[in-house]
């Protein structure tokens, strides 16, 4: 099968051009590495494993090319991130739509089958105890950044249904929810990277608000094993979404901390930091977000299978090689001492 992801320098995408190439499939790689690394990837650019194109999902000519002899097309590409969303909302904001809009027209012209990747922050402020795919949302004032990122992810959604409802186009919806493992990046806010780097330093691991918020943090390896499957599956699996996430690996991330602590013997302590301190007035954290996934195990008999003890310990095991670059590696070109107001995505928890 020859599969185009975009996006695919980045945190999941280098794990599913992993999964691509060593069962043989035929895989191209678009990024313009703007959260995404090169050192992600290179060992499949060097042996010729994969093409890797550096450049953007929004050069329609480039998107339109790549897409034309696909059989799949994987749409990852996205600003991730609450720096990203936050900074730069307008640039994130139309990066996501335009994105979303060039590369499912591209794939629909190619009648390649389309996987567009969404994410548990469609669901808003909605708290349930499972989400399901049909659960209702809500979400925030547009005028809070956070819900630009929700916005746009909704806009690529609705995208992909139209094209199979008006034009019976394959496309097949992932909403991810917390996602973790080696390679993701603490840089841009996402939880469990950055408390394990602040371990691995023995800083101490800095945990928003009173800290009983609870995630559901899936691994990235289960998270592959649903998206080949949905790649795979049969037609019936078109113009649905589905979530993509580990229910049983529900966690508080003050726990969540602790445990950190734990495996990796660090001498750090939890720090509590208020919302406001962090992300300004008016935050509004989301108590918990824990997905239902029976829809994908009724569909294609996934279900996750790796605890979140594994997941911190991938996590630890890939970021401790790496301790003497920790610090710029969490805080970017910012002092430790300050860092930046932000909000909280589910992703970033
Ligand atoms: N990791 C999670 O927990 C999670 C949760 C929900 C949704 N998602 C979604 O999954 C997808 C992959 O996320 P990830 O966690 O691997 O993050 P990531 O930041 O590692 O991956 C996104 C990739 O897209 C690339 N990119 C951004 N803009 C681009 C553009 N205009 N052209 C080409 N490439 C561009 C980035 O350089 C990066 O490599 C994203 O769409 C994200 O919204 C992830």
């Amino acid at each position: 099968m020859r599969v185009f992801v975009t996006g695919g320098a980045g945190f999941i995408g280098s794990h599913l051009a992993d999964r691509l190439v060593a069962r043989g499939d035929d895989v191209v790689l678009l990024d313009n590495l703007q959260t995404g690394r090169r050192e992600n990837i290179a060992h499949l650019i060097e042996p010729g494993a994969v093409e890797f194109v550096e450049g953007s999902v929004l050069d329609r000519g480039l998107v339109r090319e790549l897409c034309s002899g696909a059989d799949v097309v994987v749409h990852l590409a996205s600003a991730v991130g609450v720096r990203l969303v936050i900074e730069r909302p307008l640039e994130s904001l139309l990066g996501n739509v335009r994105g979303a809009d060039i590369v499912s027209e591209a794939a629909t012209e190619a009648g390649a089958r389309l996987l567009f990747a969404s994410t548990s922050e469609i669901y808003g402020k909605v708290s349930d105890d499972c989400l399901n795919e049909h659960s209702d949302r809500i979400v925030g004032s547009p005028q809070t950044a956070r819900w630009g990122y929700a916005t746009a992810k909704v806009f690529g959604e609705m995208l992909a249904y139209g094209y199979h409802r008006s034009g019976g186009a394959e496309t097949i919806v992932v909403r991810f929810f917390n996602t973790v493992g080696p390679r993701q990046t603490g840089t841009y806010g996402m939880v469990i990277p950055r408390l394990v780097g602040q371990a691995l330093i023995d800083e101490n691991l800095t945990v928003y608000g009173d800290g009983r918020q609870t995630r559901c943090f899936g691994h990235v390896a289960d998270a592959i094993d649903a998206v080949t499957g949905l790649l795979d599956g049969g037609p019936e699996l078109c113009g649905r979404p589905f979530n993509v996430g580990n229910r049983n690996n529900e966690i508080s991330i003050a726990d969540l901390a602790q445990r950190i602590i734990d495996r990796t013997g660090s001498r750090s302590k939890i720090r509590l930091v208020p919302y406001d301190e962090v992300f300004g007035d008016g935050f509004e954290e989301l108590g918990k977000r824990k997905p239902d996934t029976s829809a994908l195990r009724n569909a294609i008999g996934w279900e996750p299978t790796r605890d979140i003890d594994t997941v911190i310990d991938d996590v630890v095991r890939h970021l401790a090689v790496m301790r003497d670059s920790l610090p710029s590696r969490l805080y970017g070109s910012r002092t430790r001492d300050r860092e930046p107001s932000r909000e909280l995505t589910d992703e970033a928890s």
